[in-house]
């Protein structure tokens, strides 16, 4: 088997995390791109220099220039400007269209073959700009934000109920913004249902800490937005890509809308399983009628973003 090949566009907080843990589990050869100059080229560097301390056999190097992506298997994309304090995902909006537009032409160019996992903000807006600017079929150009917002909803509960955050599954579906929606009928420990350890109000408030789980970190950090856990989430998707584990996560994608909200289609967040076909089934799953009213809330809210994005493309 020859070894996989992963591009990381942007080689900030998130970038740079994402190619650590890449390389730390040998998922494959990691290449790191950047427009600033020696940024990617020394964080590389860096790295290649843990490898023989962690063990690992994994080439690692930084770049400005898209040749050296070629013949990527994944490449995940977190170039962008990132939040600041007071910032909501959506004022990122004009910037990064235009980077990530760039750089998903040249990611596609170069490396015609690879499935796209996005991280930029705002998260649903930047998989629809990718996926219209690569020229991809849908199914290889995959949004990384539900299992992101699932982990911070896993983390709290086992925080709270004092269980390893292992035990604890959750989806949360919607956009990845204010209108996310973390579904509590779907959350259990160890196969039970959460309802049994945590009260409604209880279970409310770790609900609105999960939709706020960004701001919380932004706020925190005052200069940037959380870097760890949206990197640890991206390398998920990357390894069930990898090594077609066939995962089943929540992502964004495509969702087709035959016209309701006005429009043909969008990206937002759903459970799907995650090959080495990028995605390969989304799950429809069925929700009450309170729940069915949120999901419509989150899709028209994504939508808005969307006609955004069309008079910028
Ligand atoms: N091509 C490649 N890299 C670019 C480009 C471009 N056209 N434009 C900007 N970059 C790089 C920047 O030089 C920087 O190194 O993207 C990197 C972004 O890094 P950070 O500012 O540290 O941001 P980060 O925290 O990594 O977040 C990146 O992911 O979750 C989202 O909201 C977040 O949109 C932001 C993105």
């Amino acid at each position: 088997m020859s070894r996989k090949k992963i591009t990381v566009i942007g080689a900030g907080n998130i970038g740079a995390a994402v190619a650590a843990y890449s390389s730390a589990e040998e998922l494959g050869d990691v290449v790191v791109l950047d427009i600033l100059e020696g940024v990617p080229e020394g964080k590389s560097l860096d790295l290649l220099e843990a490898a023989p301390i962690l063990g690992v056999c994994s080439r690692i190097v930084g770049t400005n220039d898209y040749r050296d992506t070629a013949d990527s298997d994944v490449v995940i994309m977190t170039a962008g400007i990132a939040r600041k304090p007071g910032m909501s995902r959506d004022d990122l909006l004009k910037t990064n269209v235009r980077i990530v537009s760039e750089a998903a032409e040249n990611a596609a160019q170069f490396s015609p073959n690879a499935i796209l996992i996005v991280l930029s903000n705002p998260l649903d807006a930047m998989v629809y700009a990718a996926w219209e600017k690569s020229g991809f079929h849908w199914r290889r150009v995959i949004g990384s934000a539900g299992a992101l917002d699932s982990a911070r909803f896993r983390a709290f509960v086992a925080a709270e109920i004092g269980v390893s955050p292992v035990d604890i599954q959750a989806i949360v579906i919607g956009g990845h913004g204010d209108t996310m929606l973390p579904l509590v009928g779907s959350c259990n420990v160890g196969g039970i249902p959460v309802n049994h350890f945590l009260g409604p109000e209880r279970i409310e408030e770790i609900v609105q800490r999960t939709r706020d789980g960004g701001a919380e970190i932004v706020r925190l950090l005052k200069t940037g937005s959380a870097y760890y856990a949206p990197a640890a989430a991206a390398v998920e998707l990357a390894r069930s890509v990898l090594l077609d584990q066939k995962r089943l996560l929540p992502v964004s994608t495509y969702v087709d809308l035959h016209g309701e909200f006005g429009r043909r289609n969008t990206f937002c967040g759903v459970p799907a399983i995650v090959g080495a076909g990028g995605i390969e089934q989304v799950i429809q799953l069925p929700l009450t009628e309170e729940e069915e009213n949120a999901f419509k809330k989150s899709l028209s809210a994504v939508c808005s973003l969307m006609e955004e994005v069309d008079k910028l493309l």
